[in-house]
């Protein structure tokens, strides 16, 4: 019966996305190589996993919509997390637990047991007392259709927790056991529950993985935890912590109690345009995390999501990136070398210096490119550089690396007609001879990549194709540019 209704439901959402499909083909602000739904709206990654030879990318999805609303699992395949190809939804909101129109199915991950692929996913409704969150289960044998399972949910709030703040469960194995850790609010702070299960199905609660006293706000959304090398990694993306919403805890975990102790406090990305990172082990044993290029209205800097839902869509995945550990335990996030393929029309220039007058950046077309510089900061003079990336005559996004405040610097208040706002972070400068910058543009986002992949920023912004200039520029000074690669990159979205 219920299965019924599901099959049922992710069939109606299959004909409103063929509907819909035809209005996304004169879009032009949808990226070239990032990834995104075929129309509508999306969110949060979901269930990341190397399954059967294939990635699997499963997403928040409102296919009837271009705003958040009643959410589904949108669902796409890859060889290379490149080149996608769209499979029918995975989950749709069916059930009591998961059946309600600002409810549906929140986010989770997945997990491959024998030789099914497993979803744990967060069931979102309201009886008519508010909402209420619960954990549940899903598999699927094919790993295309998914069943839920008839004794869902499998977790539900311990006593003295908000039942409306528990949710997006991340699931691993270890040793004989599956754990989970889940986001919950007890007391108006935040927590990380962690549990275990033997069969996926019977979950014990362990203990409070770890918890926010008030220095970590007031809910973590999609918390995250991985082994990497022989330390431990929480990630989680705070609400109520004002310019930090993708934070990292880097220390080690005791299974016997289940409690984390960190001891290195990071931030994934500080733009504008990164939430809700979600990590997975590939086949090549790389760490990699996806987040969500967008915001939500709760974030200090929030305009709206942004004009693409002119186009009938709206939002888009970050470049995956793979994580690794440095001696000092912080973490890097480097763009996945698969992307190396998309590249076009290499230009290399090497020891150049640039005063005051712009020096014109040679990149593919301007506007979907891949741009790395080294700055030799030993020879150069300048307080601060910038980059004036996708300009027009009139408009201009810039980014300012302030050597004399040591501070990083994504402006957007002349991007174009809709973005604002500057995103900032502290240049780590210390002792260092060569600064490193790595930037990806697409049709709709920049994203800046510098000290040594650990001070990252992601913002959208919504330039037409005549923004195709770039530039950089010193002031007060010479910068030395050591070297100035540049890479046109090809179109592999549509
Ligand atoms: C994070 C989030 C999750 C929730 C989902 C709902 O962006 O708010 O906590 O599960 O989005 O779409």
């Amino acid at each position: 019966m219920s299965k019924t209704l599901h099959l049922e439901n992710i069939e109606k959402a299959q004909r409103a996305i063929e509907m819909a499909r035809p209005l996304i083909n004169n879009a032009k602000m949808r990226q070239r190589y990032h990834f995104m739904a075929e129309e509508g709206w999306m969110n949060d990654p979901n269930g990341l996993i190397f399954f059967n030879n294939q990635y699997h990318f499963f997403y928040q999805y409102n296919p009837y919509d271009t705003c958040w609303g009643a959410m589904h699992w949108g669902h796409a395949v890859s060889y290379d997390m490149i080149h996608w190809e769209y499979l029918p939804i995975a989950l749709a909101p069916s059930e009591h637990y998961d059946n309600h129109e600002k409810g549906g199915c929140f986010s989770g991950s997945s997990i491959e047991h024998d030789g099914k692929l497993y979803l744990l996913y967060t069931g979102t409704t309201n009886y008519g007392d508010g909402f209420v969150q619960t954990q549940c289960l899903a598999y699927s044998e094919d790993g295309i259709h998914f069943d839920k399972y008839d004794k869902n949910p499998i977790i539900t709030a311990p006593n003295g927790y908000d039942q409306a703040n528990f949710r997006d469960p991340k699931i691993w194995k270890h040793g004989d056991y599956f754990y989970l850790v889940c986001g919950a609010q007890k007391d108006n702070l935040a927590k990380a529950l962690l549990y275990r299960s033997l069969n996926l199905k019977d979950w014990e609660f362990i203990n409070v993985l770890a918890e926010s006293r008030g220095e970590f706000g007031y809910m973590w959304e999609c918390p995250d935890f991985f082994q990497i090398g022989d330390k431990h990694v929480l990630m989680f993306s705070p609400m109520g912590l004002y310019e930090r919403k993708t934070v990292y805890l880097v220390g080690d975990m005791d299974y016997k109690t289940g409690k984390f102790n960190y001891s290195t406090i990071g931030e994934i990305d500080w733009g504008f345009d990164y939430y809700a990172p979600q990590s997975f082990l590939d086949n090549k044993g790389r760490r990699i995390i996806v987040g969500w290029a967008n915001a939500w209205d709760w974030m200090p800097w929030w305009k709206d999501w942004g004009p693409t839902f002119k186009e009938n869509w709206c939002g888009s995945f970050g470049i995956p990136r793979e994580v690794k550990l440095l001696e000092d335990n912080t973490l890097m996030f480097i763009p996945v070398e698969e992307f190396q393929q998309l590249r076009y029309d290499e230009n290399k220039v090497e020891n150049i210096e640039v005063k005051y007058k712009k020096y014109e950046i040679h990149a593919g077309d301007g506007v979907a490119y891949e741009l790395k510089i080294e700055i030799d900061l030993g020879k150069t003079t300048a307080e601060s550089f910038q980059l004036l990336l996708r300009c027009s005559d009139v408009k201009e996004t810039v980014i300012t690396f302030d050597l004399k405040k040591s501070e990083l610097t994504f402006n957007r208040n002349n991007s174009d007609d809709w973005s604002t706002g500057i995103s900032r972070s502290t240049l780590k400068l210390n002792n260092k001879n060569i600064l490193d910058i790595h930037i990806f543009s697409d049709q709709s986002s920049i994203e800046v990549f510098t000290d040594n992949y650990q001070n990252n920023h992601s913002g959208n912004i919504f330039a037409g194709n005549n923004q195709n200039k770039n530039y950089i520029v010193a002031k007060n000074g010479t910068v030395a540019i050591r070297k100035l690669y540049s890479w046109g990159m090809k179109t592999v979205m549509k």
